[in-house]
Formats: structure tokens, sequence, C-alpha cells
């Protein structure tokens, strides 16, 4: 059986097969675990995600790690939150599923995910840990190569709803 982790820290730190970026549309970089993934990676990084024109909200890429520990980073693009009456949950779904989707293309076996969509795009961390979680639990059926997911909390508070969370969906 796989091992879920749910650890506080910095996801460019984890020498895992993938990493996910939680990305805008251009791929190009930004803030956030964004900007943080790209300045660890290096210049190769972003200049290997301008070949990919660019991803769609919901979709997810991939690209090699340079200077990263992980050897790919996963590029996903979560929704932008609106109140939860526009189709965000399904979006924030499409994502993980795109990520796992990509991953088992890809034959990666440890993936590190940040709290996708949680940060600047405002969606609320209960809502979208769960979202989480219960494609984490989803993936783990349907991909039983899945040696390892790590959830990287960046905050005491969300860490805390992590753990949460976990406990309820895998007593
Ligand atoms: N490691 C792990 N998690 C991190 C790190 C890091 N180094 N840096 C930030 N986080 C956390 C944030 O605290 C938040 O909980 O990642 C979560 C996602 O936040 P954002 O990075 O703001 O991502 P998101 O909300 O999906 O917004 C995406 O932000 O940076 C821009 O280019 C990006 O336009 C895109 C938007």
């Amino acid at each position: 059986m796989a091992k879920i982790e749910i650890i506080k820290g910095d996801i460019t730190t984890l020498a895992v097969d993938a990493i996910v970026n939680a990305a805008n549309n251009t791929l190009l970089g930004g803030g956030g675990v964004d900007g943080a993934i790209h300045r660890a990676a290096g210049p190769d990084l972003v200049a290997e995600c301008a070949t990919l024109g660019g991803c769609e909200t919901g979709d997810a890429k991939i690209t090699k790690g340079y200077k990263l520990p992980a050897c790919h980073v996963i590029h996903t693009v979560g929704p932008v939150w609106h109140g939860g009456h526009k189709g965000e949950p399904e979006l924030l779904r499409r994502a993980y599923r795109s990520c796992f989707a990509v991953a088992h293309t890809n034959s990666v076996k440890s993936i590190a995910f940040p709290a996708i969509s949680a940060g600047v795009y405002g969606y609320p961390m209960e809502e979208a840990c769960s979202v989480a979680m219960d494609e984490a639990k989803a993936a783990l059926e349907h991909y039983p190569e899945l040696e390892k997911i790590v959830f990287v909390t960046f905050s005491d508070g969300a860490l805390a709803i992590y753990q949460r969370q976990f406990k309820t969906l895998f007593p």
C-alpha cells in the first residue's frame, strides 16, 4: 500500500520523482510555490516551459527538474476561487487527476503536491484539502504502482487541516 505523507516545508527541497507546481496558464513562472520552484530549478525550467504552449486550467504538463532534487516538475493550473459556484471544485479535481495521469504515463512513483489554488488563487484551505485527499484516495486505487504521495503544507494552519482530514479519510 502506498504511503501518504503530510509535511510542513518547502516542496523544492524534496527528492521525489516529481513535485507538482501550482502554476498559471502561461507556465512562465510567478510568485508563491511557482516562483520558489523556478528559482530553485534555475533558468532551464522556464526555457522548457516556454516550449509547452501554456497549460489550460485543470490540465497538467511535465518537465525535467533541472537543479531541483526532484527528477520532474508536473505543472498544473488550479482554478481561481470565485465563491465555489463557478465550477471551481470540478476544475481543482481535474487538476489533481491530470497530475496523477501525467505521473502514471511518466512512471512517476513518488509525487509531492502543494496546496493547489489555496494561495494567491484564494481557494479556502479546508475545501482545497478535501479535494486533494479525495483525489489521492482515488489515485491510490487507480494507480497501484504509486509508492508515495506527499502533501506539502506551508503553514501550521494548513498542516493541521491536512492532518485532521487525513485521519478522517484514512482512519
Ligand atoms: N513549498 C510548498 N508550498 C508552498 C511554497 C513552497 N516553497 N510556497 C508557497 N506554498 C504554498 C502556499 O502557502 C499555498 O498554500 O502553496 C500553496 C499554493 O499557493 P500559490 O503558490 O499562491 O498557488 P495558487 O494559489 O495555486 O496560485 C497560483 O500564483 O504564484 C502564482 O504563478 C502562480 O499565478 C499562479 C498563482
